[in-house]
């Protein structure tokens, strides 16, 4: 939510903080602004909408200046409008701000400021500490790194922060709690980002900024960490190993679809070197150390939100299966406030793409406290969920630019799966023929995923005939479940069109009331466990005139003679159905949505980095 990127050096800083917030708009695209510093004067340029409008509003206008930030907007405080836009000034308009997070006690600060004679301008909780750093820096006659140190000592919430001074041409100050900031240190300059994606062009050395801490970037004495008791940090470089062609789009018309076409890779990519077929071995080398926790665990709890909560229901059902180990799935923000029982023999399972989710983290450091033993699923690397927990696996599926997560949820389930099998051969809840028959079938999802892409053609034809519909149902039974709910999450998301998940028997318990001839019902129904009971709900829909489109197993006969249409995936276990079934449901959310003109890529109201509760 809300993406900041800031720039110090010899270049002209405008070029990379737009290019920067191009790439960080998937944070949230309400409105966007820069400030520059050039020739003693502060210039900001600020407006409603995206980065596109940012430019046309700039339009020629004076953009010099080698010290300079660029925030991209998700609204928290406030209406999406050029006012609430940051950055944000104090009023003598030597200071500017910009912020990533929410400042939960914002009005009594904003009241005592306006006591004090400062006038607000927007209706932001932002304003308010541009606006405390700048009467903290008069009043104390501290510099701004100072002026931002006490100011954050009185501030409670989450923040990611960077601030320049007119008066200080050669600094810029950074800061975080809760909110991701990344440092690049470049030969002679320096970057301040919300993640590393408007960096990785420039430089590959960066400083993930931890909780607490506060940067000082200087143009002659480089960077500077303290935190807020002013201790000194020693800054700890890491290399990114991400790459400039996984931000671009290669050639597909939106993120999105190129993130569904990789999945082939994704999946392959989250499996290499931990499923060794020669071996006939399982090796999860980040959660090794726990394995024997695994095998002893009574219970786990898996955290998540949106895809990634869908990813850890199927993720139950895998470890239950296969592990034989209870798991509970939670929603992080039911999670953390609702006084959960947690046991220190516990293991919590956080999954989360962005690894930055603020109910999330919260969830984990509510579990972490009560002594349970947390593990990751993430797939940022560096982010804050993957700093926080006790180990974890990463999903290695690349940049997920996209708003509606695709490859990312192929990729955690992938990684369940190795996880689940795993603790079962070593607990010896699989047996070793149906082990080595999944690690087979596992090491074959890539091709057969690559398969699935090749009913594309059918799916656009598909989604021609019900682009226009208002409602719609998904249905599936077992591991088809929680594909049902992700189908419908991923169509109301990006084509806006209402829809829901549901169990396929459930339907019977008011859904199949709102089934008329204009509903389509999208049906999970592979050969498997619940074939057959999966094939009366087809029948009771049918009944009630409702338009079936299933998707079912290659050769399928029995489905095909009742259903409107039919996708055909490759056969596989049932383990492994959501890695395929899911496939042609993003595909058709897909190009349902580029047909009703939706913005599939940056839909409305969203944002993919959800760091605000
Ligand atoms: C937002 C995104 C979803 C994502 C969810 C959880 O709602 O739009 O795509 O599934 O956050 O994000 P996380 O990064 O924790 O997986």
């Amino acid at each position: 939510m809300c993406g900041i990127v800031a720039y110090l050096g010899e270049r002209d800083a405008y070029p990379i903080l737009i290019n920067g917030l191009k790439r960080l708009e998937y944070r949230g695209y309400d409105s966007a602004g820069v400030a520059l510093l050039h020739d003693g004067a502060l210039i900001v340029h600020k407006c409603q909408g995206k980065v596109s409008d940012l430019e046309a509003h700039v339009n020629g206008a004076s953009v010099k200046g080698n010290l300079g930030m660029g925030h991209t907007r998700w609204a928290t405080h406030g209406a999406p409008n050029d006012v609430n836009a940051h950055p944000h000034q104090s009023t003598s308009g030597d200071l500017a701000l910009i912020h990533n997070g929410i400042i939960e006690n914002y009005a009594p600060i904003k009241a005592e400021l306006a006591q004090r004679g400062h006038t607000f301008r927007s209706e932001t909780d932002t304003e308010v500490l541009v606006h405390l750093i700048d009467d903290i820096q008069r009043t104390e006659g501290v510099d701004l790194a100072e002026a931002v140190r006490l100011a954050l000592a009185s501030v409670v919430g989450a923040y990611a922060i960077v601030v320049i001074d007119r008066k200080a041409p050669n600094v810029m100050v950074a800061a975080r709690k809760s909110s991701p900031l990344v440092i690049g240190i470049g030969d002679g300059e320096h970057f301040c980002a919300s993640d590393a994606t408007p960096i990785v062009e420039h430089t590959k050395n960066v400083v993930y900024l931890e909780d607490g801490e506060i940067a000082v970037i200087d143009r002659h004495h480089g960077l500077k960490i303290r935190n807020v008791k002013n201790q000194e940090k020693t800054p700890f470089i890491t290399e990114l190993e991400m790459h400039l062609e996984a931000l671009e789009k290669g050639g597909y018309d939106h993120f999105m679809l190129k993130e569904i076409h990789e999945q082939p890779r994704s999946v392959r990519d989250s499996m290499r070197g931990r499923l060794n077929l020669a071996k006939g071995e399982v090796v999860l080398g980040g959660i090794l150390e726990y394995e024997q926790k695994f095998v002893n665990a009574k219970r786990i709890l898996i955290v998540g939100c949106g895809t990634s909560w869908h990813a850890g229901l199927v993720g139950e059902y895998l470890l239950e299966d296969l592990a034989r180990i209870p798991v509970e799935v939670e929603y992080a923000s039911e999670f953390r406030y609702r006084n959960p029982i947690v046991n220190e023999d516990d293991i919590v399972i956080a999954i989360s793409q962005s690894g930055e989710t603020a109910d999330t983290l919260a969830a984990i450091e509510l579990a972490k406290g009560r002594g349970a033993t947390i593990i990751g699923i993430c797939n940022v690397v560096g982010s804050s969920i993957a700093r926080v927990t006790h180990a974890g696996s990463y999903t290695h599926a690349g940049p997920e630019i996209g708003v509606a997560s695709t490859k990312a949820f192929t990729a955690q389930v992938t990684v369940l799966t190795l996880m689940a099998l795993m603790i079962g051969h070593k607990k010896g809840t699989i047996g070793g023929s149906s082990f080595h028959r999944l690690l087979n079938e596992l090491e074959a999802i890539p091709d057969k995923v690559q398969k699935v892409l090749g009913t594309e053609a059918q799916i656009r034809y598909i989604a021609d005939i019900y682009k226009d519909a208002t409602n719609a149902l998904y249905l599936g039974r077992g591991y088809s479940f929680p594909v049902a709910l992700e189908g419908a999450l991923k169509l109301k998301e990006i084509s806006y069109i209402h829809a829901e998940g549901y169990p396929a028997a459930e339907m019977k318990h008011g859904p199949i009331a709102l089934i008329d001839e204009e509903m389509p019902v999208f049906v999970i129904a592979t050969k498997g466990a619940s074939y057959e009971k999966v094939v009366s709900n087809i029948q009771e829909v049918k009944a009630r005139k409702g338009k079936i489109i299933a998707i079912v197993t290659e050769g399928d006969t029995v489905v095909k003679g009742l259903a409107d249409h039919t996708i055909e995936i490759p056969e596989t276990s049932d383990p492994l159905v959501p890695l395929l079934s899911v496939v042609p449901l993003q595909l058709l959310s897909y190009h349902i949505a580029v047909m009703r003109g939706c913005n599939v890529d940056q839909p409305r109201n969203l944002a993919k980095s959800v760091t605000v509760e």
